[in-house]
């Protein structure tokens, strides 16, 4: 038993997040009081980014705000969702939890709790739900105030930190940005959804007509990124190409990083860059180590924040130079103070990846890696994050989904000359015309996602 118990008064523990505290975390606070000392077991990032989205406020924000509200005795850390850890050390008298996690994804943590309390006679006291204010509805109201660029900014760092794996889908438009910020599933370990947007080059000059070559210049770009800015909060990594000349490289990092994008990513080639995926199809010049750690130390100097990231890809294995090459460089680029590595590669399986993966981790201080599995798609998460993969990026999936959707639409219109066959494949009219809200003038419409 906890020392307060040898002072003769009981232990009341409440779990919570305390990131956006309302009136029924006060509730359930006074409650706790009337029946003890009361610790509040606060989830730490990682707790609480393991089955919703990462908390607003850090841990240490958040610690500080709740061991100042009336009747909290003490705050430790719960470094997991399931409350039996600190129930076994602490062996409180009672936990105390508002009502409203009986259904769901906590609805299994509620029964271990009382399995637990059962062991030394302790009880759980459940507070009705406080009607008319939820953390739910709090964050869906701060979601449609947005963000700032230095929220956004920062806020990749802070998911490097607390997630096994970030896991960037392609963005070319406000609307996949939107899919990205909106889309999310429920399962059996919480929800599930894309923690951020990959600017793709081959997909924003796809989008526009235009090869992916460079050819849509950093301005045009810009345009793109602006249209995601205004509709989305989640963090953004731009494809940044081979990065243009050193000396342009320099204005593109401070305008990213103006704009509140989390990372660039260059890759070390130069001369007319094509796609990696054409691999050694086509002419392709790999960048001098040299020349690429200059421009990796040139950008670093540029940054005005110290949060923002500029990650070296690698182009070795698209250009069959095997992993050996790969390893150099990856140390090269670090020490030039890359703040992560990207490891391209076209290979059917992951198994190159792999090995480079193994090397890679016996690096004195590798920083964040980040691969792009589009030729080898079977490759799971799970696997990923057990190669120590922190990013992975769905490079082109909204894009090569979206045309081949469109083009079969558009000659299903041409092959019976009216529309009428493709509306089966279509979305309703009304969920198109509601799918944005504020398009019927009150800003009330349904989202449908
Ligand atoms: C992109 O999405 O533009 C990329 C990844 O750079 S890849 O197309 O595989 O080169
Ligand atoms: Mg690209």
């Amino acid at each position: 038993m906890g020392t307060s118990k040898a002072n003769g008064r009981k232990i009341a523990y409440v779990g919570m997040s305390a990131d956006l505290v309302h009136p029924g975390h006060l509730n359930v606070i006074r409650r706790a009081a009337e029946l003890g000392r009361v610790v509040i077991g606060l989830l730490t990032d990682e707790a609480i980014a393991s089955y919703k989205r990462m908390p607003f406020m850090t841990f240490d924000q958040r610690r500080m705000v709740i061991e100042n509200i009336k009747g909290v005795d003490s705050v430790i850390p719960q470094a997991t969702l399931d409350y039996v850890p600190n129930l076994e050390v602490l062996r409180p008298d009672y936990v105390v939890h508002g009502d409203d996690w009986r259904e769901g994804i906590q609805a299994k943590t509620r029964e271990r709790v009382i399995r637990t309390l059962e062991q030394w006679g302790g009880q759980l006291v459940e507070v009705p739900y406080t009607k008319g204010i939820s953390s739910t509805g709090l964050q869906s109201a701060m979601k449609e105030v947005g963000t700032t660029p230095d929220i956004r900014l920062k806020s990749l760092r802070r998911l490097i930190q607390v997630k096994p794996i970030i896991r960037l889908l392609d963005v070319h438009s406000g609307l996949t940005g939107l899919i990205i910020e909106n889309l999310f599933i429920e399962t059996g370990e919480g929800r599930r959804e894309f923690d951020g947007m990959w600017a793709s080059s081959l997909t924003d000059s796809t989008a526009k007509g235009k090869p992916d070559t460079e050819a849509v210049d950093i301005t045009s770009r810009m345009v793109t990124l602006n249209n995601i800015l205004e509709v989305t909060t989640k963090p953004i990594v731009f494809d940044g190409d081979t990065g243009g000349r050193t000396e342009h490289f320099v204005f593109t990092v401070r305008t990213l990083e103006r704009l509140g994008i989390s990372a660039v990513i260059i890759e070390d080639k130069e001369g007319l860059k094509r796609n990696s995926l054409f691999g050694t199809e086509v002419e392709q010049t790999q960048a001098s180590i040299k020349d690429f750690c200059e421009k990796i130390q040139e950008g670093k100097r540029a940054q005005a924040t110290k949060d923002f990231m500029i990650i070296a890809r690698i182009e070795s294995l698209i250009l069959d130079k095997g992993i050996g090459d790969a390893v150099v460089r990856a140390k090269a680029y670090l020490e030039a103070g890359a703040d992560g590595i990207m490891i391209h590669s076209r290979a059917k399986t992951p198994d190159e990846v792999f090995a480079f993966c193994r090397e890679y981790d016996c690096l004195d201080n590798p920083k964040p890696l980040v691969i792009v599995p589009t030729s080898y798609s079977q490759v799971t998460e799970d696997l990923l994050v057990k190669h120590g993969v922190k990013i992975v990026i769905y490079a082109n999936h909204l894009m090569r989904s979206a045309y081949p959707a469109m083009v079969q639409t558009a000659r299903s219109i041409l092959q019976h000359q009216r529309a009428a066959e493709a509306d089966g494949q279509l979305m309703p009219v009304r969920e198109i015309i509601e799918l944005i809200p504020g398009g019927n003038g009150n800003g009330k419409a349904r989202r449908v996602l």
